[in-house]
């Protein structure tokens, strides 16, 4: 497994991960059902725990930790406008948590894929079927919803896209974060 590209892919997913817990945070004070505001704040919790927790396997793996500038699902808002509405956040959350779920679940079953990293991978994988499952729930009853959920999964293919050449070497996706001094002396020892 090349320590770079795990090092580039984990920081990225613990900063995603915190992204959309604070996606998720700001809507909860956008709806004055308790239900949501239940499942909402629930989600937003769980999103900050994975990020915790990729905190942590990063340490246990001993990679060093990169500077993110921006998350996975920044790089939607190149193909269409942020989501604003409780609606739209929740039908970029449904698409993006799709996209995840699949991934974790190749990433977790590639036998390259260090134990630590693969006990993260499981637990998040039973988390996500939770997050989409409420999610696809509400939905359903949205006026809108099936026009949103189209824009958004047009942008996750054209994001799919445009990441696929990255897969190995993450840390050429342009701009996409920084590697400290002390990051670089860890991954490159030779040039220390
Ligand atoms: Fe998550
Ligand atoms: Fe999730």
């Amino acid at each position: 497994m090349n320590r770079r590209n795990l090092a580039w892919k984990l920081g990225w997913y613990r900063q995603s991960e915190l992204d959309g817990a604070l996606l998720l945070g700001r809507m909860v004070g956008q709806t004055e059902d308790a239900y949501m505001i239940e499942r909402l704040t629930r989600h937003c919790a769980e999103e900050a725990e994975h990020s915790r927790l990729w905190e942590e396997v990063i340490r246990e793996l001993d990679l060093p930790h990169i500077t993110i500038r921006r998350s996975f699902q920044s790089f939607y808002m190149r193909h269409t406008a942020p989501p604003a509405s409780l609606l739209e956040v929740l039908c970029f959350t449904q698409i993006f948590e799709r996209r995840v779920h699949k991934r974790f679940i190749a990433e977790a079953a590639d036998p390259a894929t260090p134990e630590a990293a693969r006990r993260a991978f499981l637990k998040m994988i039973e988390d996500e079927k939770d997050h989409l499952g409420w999610v696809a729930h509400w939905l359903k009853d949205q006026p809108g919803a099936l026009a949103c959920l189209t824009r958004f999964q047009t942008a996750d293919q054209a994001v799919a896209d445009e990441l696929l050449p990255y897969e190995h070497r993450i840390h050429d996706i342009p701009d996409l974060g920084k590697e400290s001094l002390a990051a670089a002396r860890q991954l490159h020892p030779a040039h220390g």
